[in-house]
C-alpha cells in the first residue's frame, strides 16, 4: 500500500490564497500591522518544493475565503496509523475549518473520528514514536488528550504549555524523528515553555534531546518538520540548525516571515498523513 512512498512522508497542505491578519488569537498576531498575502504564498510554494524535492508526497485541501489561518493545516486533524481525529477550534474565527479539513478526509475516504473537545490537531498532539505528545494550557484541553488515546490507540502524554507565546506544542518543541511512528522518537524544544513538571516528563523520556535557546523558539525555531533525516526549519534558526547539524541532521532553511505574523511556520503549514493498514509496520 505504501510502496510507491518508500522513505516519502505524505503531508497535506493549503495554499494561504486568502491569508490575512485581521484578528488575534495569540501574541505574534498584530492586526493594524500590514502583511503581504502574494509574499505568503510565495514563501508557502517554496516550502512545498521543499517538500517535492525531497521525494514526499503533498496533498493539496482547498482554500476558503473568510478563513484566513487555514494554511495551517497542522491545525486540520491527526492522522496516526491511518485514523483521522477531526478537530474543534477554541476560536470562533477558525470555527468552519474544522468542518473544511473534516469533508476533505471523508471525500479523500477516510473514517473520520469526531473531536468532542477543544483540539487544534497535530499543532498539540504530536506522535513521537509510540506515543503521541499532547500540549495543553492554550488550545487542545485534557479531555481531548483522554479522547485521542482512545480514538488513536497510543499511549497520550499531556505537557503543560506556560507561554503564551509559545501557545501550540509545535511552537516549543519539534519531533526529529519518529513522527511517523516509526523507530525511536528524538526531539527537540524550549525547557522553559513547559510547567517543571512537564520539563521532568520530557527530561525522564528524551534525556538526550536538543535543547532550543529562546533565540531559537522566538523565531519559531521550533516550529520545524524532520522526515527523520533532514530537518525543514526557519532560516533564522541558525544556532538550533547548527545543533541539528552537530547531531548529523541535513537541515534546510526556508523564510517564513510572512506567515510568522500570524504565529506561524513550516510545521504550522504541514499535515503529516500517516498511513495504516499494517502494511508499513
Ligand atoms: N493564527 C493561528 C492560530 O493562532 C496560527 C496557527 C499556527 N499553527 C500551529 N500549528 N502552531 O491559531
Amino acid at each position: 500500500m505504501t510502496m510507491d512512498s518508500v522513505g516519502g512522508r505524505r503531508y497535506l497542505m493549503c495554499r494561504p490564497t486568502y491569508f490575512a491578519v485581521n484578528y488575534k488569537i495569540n501574541p505574534w498576531m498584530d492586526p493594524t500591522a500590514p502583511y503581504d498575502t502574494a509574499l505568503a504564498i510565495e514563501q508557502w510554494t517554496k516550502l512545498r518544493e521543499v517538500f517535492v524535492d525531497l521525494g514526499h508526497t503533498v496533498e493539496e485541501i482547498d482554500p476558503l475565503p473568510g478563513l484566513p489561518d487555514m494554511v495551517f493545516a497542522a491545525n486540520g486533524a491527526t492522522v496516526v496509523d491511518g485514523t483521522v481525529l477531526a478537530v474543534q477550534f477554541r476560536d470562533p474565527e477558525r470555527a468552519d475549518e474544522g468542518p473544511a479539513y473534516r469533508s476533505w478526509f471523508e471525500r479523500a475516504g477516510y473514517a473520520v473520528h469526531e473531536a468532542k473537545f477543544v483540539n487544534e490537531g497535530e499543532g498539540d498532539l504530536m506522535l513521537a514514536g509510540d506515543v503521541v505528545l499532547a500540549g495543553t494550557g492554550f488550545r487542545t484541553t485534557h479531555a481531548a488528550h483522554a479522547r485521542a488515546q482512545e480514538v488513536l490507540g497510543r499511549p497520550v502524554i499531556t505537557l503543560q504549555l506556560v507561554d503564551p507565546r509559545f501557545y501550540h506544542l509545535d511552537t516549543a518543541l519539534c519531533v526529529l524523528s519518529g513522527s511517523d511512528g516509526v523507530g525511536p522518537a528524538k526531539v527537540a524544544y524550549l525547557p522553559e515553555a513547559f510547567s517543571p513538571g512537564s520539563q521532568a516528563v520530557l527530561r525522564r523520556l528524551f534525556p538526550d534531546a536538543v535543547l532550543a535557546t529562546i533565540e531559537d523558539a522566538e523565531v519559531l525555531g521550533l516550529n520545524a518538520v524532520s522526515d527523520g533525516s533532514t530537518v525543514v526549519l526557519p532560516t533564522q534558526a541558525a544556532g538550533l540548525a547548527e545543533a541539528l547539524r552537530e547531531r548529523g541532521y541535513r537541515t534546510i532553511g526556508v523564510d517564513m516571515s510572512e506567515l510568522r505574523k500570524a504565529g506561524g511556520g513550516p510545521k504550522c503549514c504541514t499535515l503529516e498523513l500517516r498511513p495504516g493498514g499494517g502494511a508499513d509496520s
